[in-house]
């Protein structure tokens, strides 16, 4: 118990560092809290004009995850994996440097699936993609990605991250409930466009 106990906070730990925040702080690309949305996701970031930054912050928000799951997998076996990618998903979206006011996980998510189960987590990265490319919308992406997770643990034989992967996909839906309701009022911004 004590060693998934270290595991969960190691990986809390991991997933609390905000990326977007450190790289436009570090690249003066202003407070992205007074930007679009104010999240500190690369969806956002993008919102400052550099396409540089949004995918550094979506490749290392993505890396921390896959970090915390494979380092947790590594020294303390699958069981301190899957707590892990939900300590990685709650520092992200929870991070105590930041009052606890975090992102919306999908980069995270996205990352701990890849190392937890890599056919699934890249099956929701085409998911991802096609949604984003269909609707344009980056919200949509995530959640249309995080609700196909299931179906894709059921039918791709992981079972065994069922439980997990219906939390997370929770967790990502808690975390969107102002993008759904700017999807369902038709105001959710497009990708690319500059402010709300
Ligand atoms: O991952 C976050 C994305 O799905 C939505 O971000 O900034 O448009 O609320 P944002």
């Amino acid at each position: 118990l004590f060693v998934l106990l270290f595991w969960a906070v190691a990986a809390y730990l991991i997933g609390s560092v905000p990326f977007g925040m450190v790289l436009t702080r570090a690249m003066n690309l202003g407070d992205l809290r007074s930007i679009g949305s104010g999240n500190i996701g690369a969806t956002n970031v993008l919102r400052t004009g550099s396409k540089k930054a949004a995918a550094l912050t979506l490749i290392l928000d993505g890396g921390k995850g896959a970090v915390a799951v494979l380092l947790a997998r590594l020294f303390a076996g699958e069981d301190a994996a899957q707590i892990a990618a939900l300590a990685a998903m709650l520092g992200h979206c929870y991070p105590v440097w930041l009052g606890f006011k975090g992102g919306k996980g999908v980069a995270t998510f996205l990352g701990v699936l890849l190392a937890l189960a890599w056919p699934v987590g890249l099956a929701c990265c085409l998911a991802w993609l096609i949604a984003m490319a269909v609707t344009r919308t980056s919200s949509i992406g995530g959640l249309a990605s995080a609700a196909a997770s299931t179906f894709f643990m059921i039918f791709l034989g992981y079972g065994s991250a069922l439980f997990l992967g219906i939390l997370l996909t929770l967790l990502v839906f808690w975390r969107h409930r102002e993008n759904i309701k700017r999807i369902r009022a038709g105001t959710e911004p497009k990708i690319g466009a500059k402010k709300d």
